[in-house]
């Protein structure tokens, strides 16, 4: 039976070159994991004040969608050296109310995309530190970091470039075997 992934795409642009890379993954990944896409483009910033009994409509809606998965998967850009600021917000409005962090423990991957050569490296690093504070045992090889990735996809966004698929798909493999001995 397949597992249920929550995939996390970094960017909210439209056309976004990770997530076309993320669909690649999703249909590479099949049929053993079910990557199902969650969204988190409309979380208000977080903040304490308004957790209460009545949170934003929408802090309820991501969380209640990760906790209904058994591990996560981000694709994500890199912002300045760093993760992109939705992502982060992502991140804190899924770790609280404090003791019911919907990520906790759950195997994780992250993928990074760049157009550049330095293919996301800032990225992919930045967030493995969340991830150690949130108890999400992430996957350490293969890394992926996807670069020069505008030179990997055709006009309608589809990954066509071989090397590019085959070890996406290693890593999709890699990623099952790891969700299979780390999850809780
Ligand atoms: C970028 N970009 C970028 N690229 C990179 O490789 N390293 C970086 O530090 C940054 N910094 C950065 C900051 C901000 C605010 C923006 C908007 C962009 C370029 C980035 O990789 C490019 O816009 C990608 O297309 C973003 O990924 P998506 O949206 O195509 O998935």
């Amino acid at each position: 039976m397949s597992v249920r992934v929550a995939l996390i795409v970094g960017s909210l642009r439209e056309g976004s070159y990770s997530r076309h890379i993320a669909q690649a993954i999703k249909e590479l990944a099949q049929p053993a994991l079910d990557l199902v896409p969650v969204e988190f483009g409309d979380l208000p910033l977080y903040n304490p004040d308004l957790d209460t009994d009545a949170p934003p409509a929408a802090w309820t809606r991501f969380r209640k969608e990760v906790a209904a998965t058994q591990a996560v998967l981000f694709v994500t850009p890199e912002y300045n050296r760093s993760i992109p600021g939705g992502l982060k917000n992502a991140l804190d409005v899924g770790s609280r109310p404090y003791g019911h962090s919907v990520w906790q423990a759950k195997p994780a991957a992250i993928v990074s995309v760049s157009p550049g050569a330095v293919s996301g490296f800032g990225a992919n690093h930045h967030l493995r530190q969340p991830l150690v504070f949130l108890n999400m045992p992430t996957l350490q090889q293969p890394e992926a970091y996807i670069g020069n990735v505008a030179a990997l996809l055709d006009e309608h966004g589809k990954l066509t470039n071989p090397g590019t698929r085959d070890f996406l798909k290693t890593f999709a493999d890699a990623f099952a075997a790891w969700i299979e001995k780390t999850k809780a």
